[in-house]
């Protein structure tokens, strides 16, 4: 760990050297006149115990957890609160009084940049389609449910992690990856949380042309900006909705949490996220 002096917040993960999360929180520091410098960390799987003995010591505020610790981190923690609970991650630590406080962010993300971009939808006024079964669905499907959606019918490639799913959250149908497109029809929005689209993934193969002009299409990939996904329900006329957002805002609860205080999402940080993409 190379944590200092100066560090008064940080982000956890292995292997971590592209994340954006320095970016973005430097960036408030700053405009908040708060002391102090946010950092990188890098902490292979075998340290984290250590690691995480000495952040409680540390003078930090907290740090953010990333791939591959979001899990794993659990046990090391004082306490987690229901919200990780029920997603089964961690991203955000809180350090007071030497004990080490757990909770998630994303869920958090994911629904403050969808009513920042399509502030008229309302999530409760119809089912959900979520492509993917990983960790990000997890959020995904929590937010929803929080925002009173009646039904998500959720597919995976592998189906047995969509079935582990539904088994943790209420109101899920599981459909095979194969018939993803024919249940685009009865979908009031489509959430994508696979790494499909992602720079150097395969592209998402589905065809929209079942899904209703009305659904919200909201891709959780940042890179590229404007994914094929995206491009596709533009022109179709839905309402579209990349990643990038949900980057900001998950780190923006984090940054509320440490500081107390809710920092800017101005047009120039987000134009410098774009530029660093
Ligand atoms: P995250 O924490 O970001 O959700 P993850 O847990 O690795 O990351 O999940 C990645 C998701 O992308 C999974 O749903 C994965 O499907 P599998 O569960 O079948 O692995 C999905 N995914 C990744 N590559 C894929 C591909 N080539 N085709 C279909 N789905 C894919």
């Amino acid at each position: 760990m190379h944590e200092n002096l100066e560090t008064t917040a940080a982000v956890i993960g292995y292997p971590i050297k592209h994340s954006r999360s320095p970016l973005i929180h430097n960036d408030w520091l700053a405009r908040t006149g708060s002391p102090g410098h946010y950092d990188i960390l890098e902490i292979a799987p075998d340290e984290l115990g250590d690691a995480c003995a000495q952040l409680r010591e540390s003078a930090m505020k907290g740090f953010n957890v990333t791939i591959p610790h979001k899990e794993a981190i659990i046990p090391y923690l004082d306490e987690i609160d229901e919200t990780a609970q029920k997603i089964g991650a961690v991203n955000t630590v809180s350090i007071r009084d030497g004990k080490l406080f757990g909770t998630n962010t994303d869920a958090y993300g994911f629904l403050e940049n969808l009513h920042q971009g399509v502030p008229c939808f309302k999530v409760d006024s119809g089912p959900a389609v979520v492509l993917g079964a990983g960790g990000a669905a997890r959020a995904v499907i929590y937010a929803l449910q929080q925002e009173g959606v009646p039904q998500i019918i959720l597919t995976n490639r592998t189906r047995s992690k969509a079935e582990t799913l539904a088994t943790d959250f209420k109101n899920i149908e599981v459909v095979d990856w194969e018939h993803r497109t024919g249940i685009l029809s009865k979908a009031n929005m489509l959430v994508n949380t696979t790494s499909l689209g992602m720079v150097g993934q395969p592209e998402l193969d589905l065809d929209l042309f079942a899904l209703s002009t009305r659904a919200v299409v909201y891709d959780l990939v940042y890179n590229p900006l404007q994914t094929e996904l995206l491009k596709h329900a533009a022109s179709k006329g839905c309402p579209a909705l990349g990643g990038l957002g949900m980057l900001v805002y998950q780190a923006e609860k984090a940054f509320e949490i440490w500081f107390d205080i809710k920092p800017p999402v101005t047009e120039e940080l987000m134009n410098k996220l774009k530029e660093s993409l």
